[in-house]
């Protein structure tokens, strides 16, 4: 193979970690032996070990993560260039360099005027003025904004809901029992991407200053990896995540239990691992309300209105939610319920909370109005009464 212009791309990229005009490099058409993988995006990541090389293993389904020392990192490209990967485009603050390698190992490097005149901010640990930093690294690798920082459009409306997710968790916490804790364990059920949950942990950790440790449960592996990754790559130390389904989780010791879009019956589970584990705060975003609906037998004189599919669902989700509010008041927690964010940004917004009381609930009063409305409507069974019988 003639490797000439190889070297060169690799000195190039060499003189600019040395000289601190590196910015970003990709090497792309990738020819090796694993089939999913796509493409390999590099940065730098400001991390307590100093200055590092991020990998961001681009794959069809996933991508996974690692940083490297400088020297570690170079050696890695140099031995992928030609072998695995037949392509690099690298972003300096001098020139931007695309480098192609034919099948017949002949390479072409194209020199061009640099992309970026300045370099992005690579630190997590800044000041923050907004609660959550647009520069935030996490944010890049899970999507939502581009290498520059910007809001990627289609992640505007998830953008919305990560800051309005921080900002209703801070306020709850601070008409809270937990208002001055130094210390906050919190744990996320079904935290799927961790957006919420890398938001949050960011927020009470960083803006804060708290002492908290997170954990995130889902029951999708490469999720767990993913996220697993980004924070290994952010040094976020007490934010972990784990496997499991949250039926079977062992919630112990923990202040506030958070559930967010967590399916179906799903936030059931979690609301009663929340209660059982004496959570202070129960925070849950419930969806996907399929248990109640097929129940419903509603009294004839409401057959006109519950026949329309769409009021018969509606119906079925306040129904569900109600009962849950009810049940936490019997578990001697007061509740609220409220939309936390606009359903104009997302249909999945209404917000169940429980903050534990020293108070107890007329235990009887309430099981009157569940039974109550169960009759009304031919309920037979709910999840989360269920768990809690
Ligand atoms: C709609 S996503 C929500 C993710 C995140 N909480 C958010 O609001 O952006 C639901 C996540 O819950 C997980 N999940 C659903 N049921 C679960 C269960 N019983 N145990 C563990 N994870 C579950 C799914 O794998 C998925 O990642």
């Amino acid at each position: 193979m003639m490797t000439e212009n190889i070297e060169k791309f690799i000195d190039e990229l060499t003189k600019s970690l040395s000289d601190e005009t590196f910015v970003k490099m990709t090497l792309g058409n990738y020819r090796g032996t694993d089939a999913h993988l796509q493409k390999l995006l590099i940065r730098l990541l400001e991390t307590k070990k100093g200055t590092r090389l991020f990998f961001l293993y681009r794959q069809e389904t996933r991508d996974t993560a690692k940083n490297f020392d400088f020297a570690e990192g170079l050696k890695i490209i140099k031995e992928s260039l030609g072998t695995n990967f037949f392509s690099g485009h690298l972003f300096t603050l001098k020139n931007d360099f695309q480098l192609d390698i034919g099948k017949k190992g002949k390479s072409h490097l194209n020199v061009g005027k640099p992309t970026f005149k300045s370099k992005p901010d690579l630190s997590h640990n800044r000041a923050k003025k907004a609660l959550v930093d647009q520069n935030s690294f996490y944010l890049k690798a899970l999507g939502i904004t581009t290498e520059a920082g910007e809001i990627r459009d289609k992640q505007q409306d998830k953008w919305r809901q990560i800051n309005k997710f921080v900002e209703t968790l801070g306020s709850l916490i601070d008409k809270s029992v937990l208002a001055n804790y130094q210390k906050l364990k919190i744990v996320d059920m079904g935290s799927g991407k961790g957006y919420l949950t890398f938001a949050a942990f960011d927020f009470f950790k960083i803006t804060r200053g708290i002492d908290v440790s997170m954990t995130g449960i889902d029951a999708r592996e490469e999720l767990v990896d993913l996220c697993r990754d980004i924070a290994k790559a952010c040094d976020f130390e007490n934010l972990e995540f784990e496997r499991g389904l949250i039926s079977n989780y062992e919630l112990s010791d923990v202040n506030i239990l958070i559930a967010l879009h967590a399916c179906n019956t799903a936030t059931d589970d979690a609301i009663f691992r929340g209660i059982r584990a004496e959570a202070d705060l129960i925070v849950v975003a419930p969806c996907c309300h399929q248990e109640l609906r097929p129940q419903i037998k509603a009294p004839e004189f409401l057959g006109g209105i519950l026949r329309h599919g769409v009021i018969l669902e509606r119906e079925a989700e306040t129904l569900t939610d109600g009962l849950r509010a009810l049940l936490l008041e019997r578990s001697g927690y007061s509740t609220k319920i409220f939309e936390f964010i606009s359903t104009e940004h997302t249909p999945k917004n209404n917000m169940i909370v429980g903050t534990r009381t020293a108070k107890k609930a007329d235990s009887e009063k309430v099981d009157a109005q569940i039974t109550l409305i169960k009759e009304f409507y031919g309920i037979k069974e709910q999840r989360l009464e269920n768990l809690l019988a």
